[in-house]
């Protein structure tokens, strides 16, 4: 078991183990004695891991009510947002109450919203159960709805009082869904921790010999690789929590990468789309002289290695458009984030007016 501190303006602990899911009241009663809990999950989490949830927080004394929507990013929208309002305040949650947040990087985002919200802010747990979400999503306060212009547009900072990670509720992802905790973990070793790449691509090249299955050898290099990425965004969100300089690096591959996603109608799921981005960004910025370092082969190497597809079926105008809507873009600017040398990134701030030929020169051939 490894406990991580992240110390934002609102401390608290991220908790990593392997077979912790029955033991989460004990932690939870870290933050909180018993109190009402609203346990929210999409539709896929809650037949794998809410009774388990839910029957050790009432066998402590909660009281669990429980909050189901459908899964999928299509749905981390305002609808499925004033669901859970309305099933909280039916609920009768109050202010030293929590919210639950069981699944992946859509649950967190969207049940971590609704905390910052509900009441002005009630305090959540986050319970990441895919490897993107233990990896990134989980840690760092963002949180988010989508909306129709573009993804995350709706949204608060609001840090949770605990993150509480089973690697073992992994076994049941699918090999895209490793795949996309995969990209957001290279990325930060892009970022900031070259020696974390190795161990990411072992984990993808262990799956494909074992046809998807995680056997017990992989679960402490998953627990390695969850570790090293959230110390990296830890100490990242500590000196930036509200996302005006440093945090920013944390988008590498995200300005196309979130385009690709829309244009798809989130048939791409985000780490893979964030996949196809960093191979992008990073040609981009060489190719514009940003960079005398030419990363784009290494990682499109590296990712093809690990199975990801990296083609793009959209062109330069269709990119622009949805990049232009990006929550990244500031009055007639955009920062966008390339590697400097290996393991580490830097920012760059441009007009508005060279995203056209940025993305154009990232959708290059060599
Ligand atoms: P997701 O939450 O949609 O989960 C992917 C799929 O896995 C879903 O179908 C889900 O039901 C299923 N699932 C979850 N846990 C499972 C398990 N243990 N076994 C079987 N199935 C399981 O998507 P995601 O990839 O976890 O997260 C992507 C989201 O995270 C995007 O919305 C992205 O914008 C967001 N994100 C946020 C941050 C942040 O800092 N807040 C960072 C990165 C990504
Ligand atoms: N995933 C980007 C961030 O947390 O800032």
């Amino acid at each position: 078991m490894k406990r991580i501190s992240v110390k934002t303006g609102r401390p608290y602990d991220m908790v990593i183990g392997t077979g912790i899911l029955s033991d989460a009241a004990d932690y939870i009663q870290e933050v909180t004695g018993p109190c009402r809990a609203a346990l929210i999950c999409d539709s896929n989490v809650a037949g794998l891991y809410a009774g388990t949830v839910s029957e050790a927080l009432t066998d402590a004394g909660f009281d669990v009510t429980l909050i189901e929507f459908p899964a999928g990013e299509e749905n981390k929208n305002l609808e499925s947002y004033c669901a859970i309002m309305e099933q909280l305040a039916r609920a009768a949650l109050s202010r030293s109450d929590i919210i639950i947040a069981l699944g992946g990087g859509v649950t967190g985002d969207m049940a971590g919203f609704a905390a910052a919200t509900y009441l002005r802010g009630i305090r959540y747990i986050q319970m990441p159960t895919t490897y993107l979400a233990a990896v990134d999503s989980s840690v760092g306060g963002k949180t988010a709805v989508d909306l129709g212009k573009g993804k995350n547009l709706c949204g608060a900072f609001w840090q949770p009082s605990l993150v509480l990670c089973d690697i073992s509720t992994f076994r049941t992802l699918s090999p895209s869904e490793m795949l996309d905790g995969s990209a957001e973990s290279y990325k930060t070793a892009m970022i900031a921790d070259e020696e974390l790449a190795p161990y990411v691509k072992k984990i993808m090249s262990a799956l494909m010999e074992t046809g998807g299955e995680i056997t017990g050898e992989m679960t402490d290099t998953l627990e390695l690789v969850v570790e090293r990425s959230v110390q990296v965004k830890r100490t990242i969100v500590e000196h930036d929590e509200r996302d005006t300089g440093e945090r920013q690096l944390l988008n590498f591959g995200h300005t196309f990468g979130h385009s690709i996603e829309k244009l798809s109608e989130y048939a791409i799921p985000h780490g893979q789309a964030v996949a196809r981005g960093m191979v992008c960004e990073a040609r981009a910025a060489y190719k514009l002289g940003y960079t005398e370092y030419d990363a784009a082969d290494q990682i499109r190497s590296d990712l093809a290695d690990m199975n990801f597809d990296l083609e793009i079926p959209y062109d330069a105008e269709k990119i622009l458009k949805v990049a232009k809507g990006d929550k990244k873009v500031r009055t007639g600017s955009i920062t966008v984030v390339f590697p400097e040398s290996p393991g580490k990134c830097a920012l760059r701030t441009i007009p508005l007016d060279d995203l056209q030929q940025y993305i154009e020169a990232g959708l290059s051939q060599q």
